[in-house]
């Protein structure tokens, strides 16, 4: 329940006014976030490739509302493909199509995605384009993504794939369409408030996609992402792997900036691919939002974090303020489900 209302709130204008305008969300932020400036994300990106690890730079931002930002959206991509150019990172490029004008108009939003790819694989050296990934937004643009791939294929635009999201019913069928194109896919569990007839409500039935559709991903697909966090599934990646028979370069594991740090090193130290999602820019907020609903837990940091600024934490316990924030958001959201229950009841 906590989870739902943190992504509400993650669509929200009103909250986000509120929350982004908070010193501590912004410092919060700064965990998951490489900083506001395309030279913050390159010197992150840096310190990830001292460590061995890979880089997906991503301009954050999504939902433009007007033309005039979406070609500003597009000016930056092709800042940064340059950027990874010239300083010789090792780093690719994800982008969310709704950034581009997806909710605008649909051929506006390809061409500027064109434009990104034109370039991405001019500065590429021989074979090696630059890769920008589509990300996979809410169920409602999941149709247009996948199409929006398959058309970029066919084409001749090979140096871009998407994301799968284990959550969704239909992503079985996407991902053969996708392994029929031999595009990248990052496989993800979903980070967005679906309804409940077209995803899995269940984690559990979440998880045990993932590994089915990762199973197949690491059996037929172009170079696949395995990217989340989960030690179960990730295990069960490496035994799946070794049984096999498939080498560790013919895939990678993609984890985000700020989380499991330890995990990212331990991996790229047995020899698997890890690249980190790096993102960047001052529109953090839904991303912020996402991440907290993701684990819940990390409102209690933000609790910390709040007590630690105020100085209050002679006298707090950060985990007890979490847990309050946790419950009364729960209470809130409960009671309003009540009202709202007793409302409809009253009308029938
Ligand atoms: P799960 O949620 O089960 O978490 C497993 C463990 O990981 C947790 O117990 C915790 O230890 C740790 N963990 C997970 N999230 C955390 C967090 N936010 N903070 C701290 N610890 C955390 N989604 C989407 O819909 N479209 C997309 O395009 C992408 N792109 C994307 C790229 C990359 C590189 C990654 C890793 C993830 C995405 N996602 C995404 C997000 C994805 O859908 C999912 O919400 C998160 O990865 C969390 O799910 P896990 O697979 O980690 O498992």
């Amino acid at each position: 329940m906590l989870k739902e209302s943190l992504l509400k709130l993650s669509e929200s204008q009103a909250a986000k006014t509120v929350i982004t305008r908070t010193p501590v969300s912004r410092s919060f932020a700064q965990r998951f976030v490489a900083g506001d400036t395309l030279e913050d994300a390159i010197q992150a990106a840096r310190a990830l490739n001292d460590a061995g690890l890979g880089v997906s730079l991503d301009f954050l931002g999504e939902s433009v509302k007007s033309r005039d930002e979406a070609t500003a959206a597009t000016d930056m991509v092709i800042r940064i493909l340059e950027t990874i150019k010239r300083t010789g990172v090792n780093a690719n490029v994800s982008v969310k199509p709704t950034q581009f004008g997806l909710d605008l108009d649909e051929a506006f939003c390809r061409q500027n995605i064109e434009l990104v790819l034109q370039r991405a694989r001019e500065l590429g050296d021989g074979g090696g384009e630059i890769f920008v990934r589509l990300d996979m937004e809410s169920s409602v643009y999941t149709e247009r993504t996948v199409a929006l791939v398959e058309s970029l294929w066919a084409d001749g635009f090979h140096n871009t794939g998407t994301v799968l999201q284990s959550y969704l019913h239909r992503t079985p069928d996407d991902l053969e369409r996708m392994l029929a194109l031999g595009s990248r896919i990052r496989l993800v569990k979903g980070a967005y408030k679906e309804p409940g007839d077209i995803s899995y409500e269940d984690k559990a039935d979440t998880d045990r996609m993932y590994v089915q559709e990762m199973e197949r991903l690491l059996e037929a697909g172009t170079y696949p992402a395995i990217a989340t966090h989960d030690e179960a599934i990730i295990d069960q990646a490496r035994r799946f792997v070794w049984e096999k028979g498939i080498g560790k370069d013919s895939f990678e594991f993609q984890m985000l900036y700020g989380v499991r740090r330890d995990l990212q090193t331990r991996l790229r130290e047995e020899g698997y691919n890890v690249r980190v999602y790096v993102p960047f820019g001052d529109s953090w907020y839904p991303y912020l939002m996402r991440r907290l609903a993701e684990r819940p837990a990390n409102m209690f940091f933000m609790a910390g974090s709040i007590l630690k600024e105020s100085g209050a934490t002679r006298f707090f316990n950060p985990a007890a303020i979490g847990a309050g924030l946790a419950a009364g958001a729960a209470a809130t959201l409960l009671w309003k489900g009540r009202k709202r229950k007793s409302k409809k009841g009253r009308r029938r």
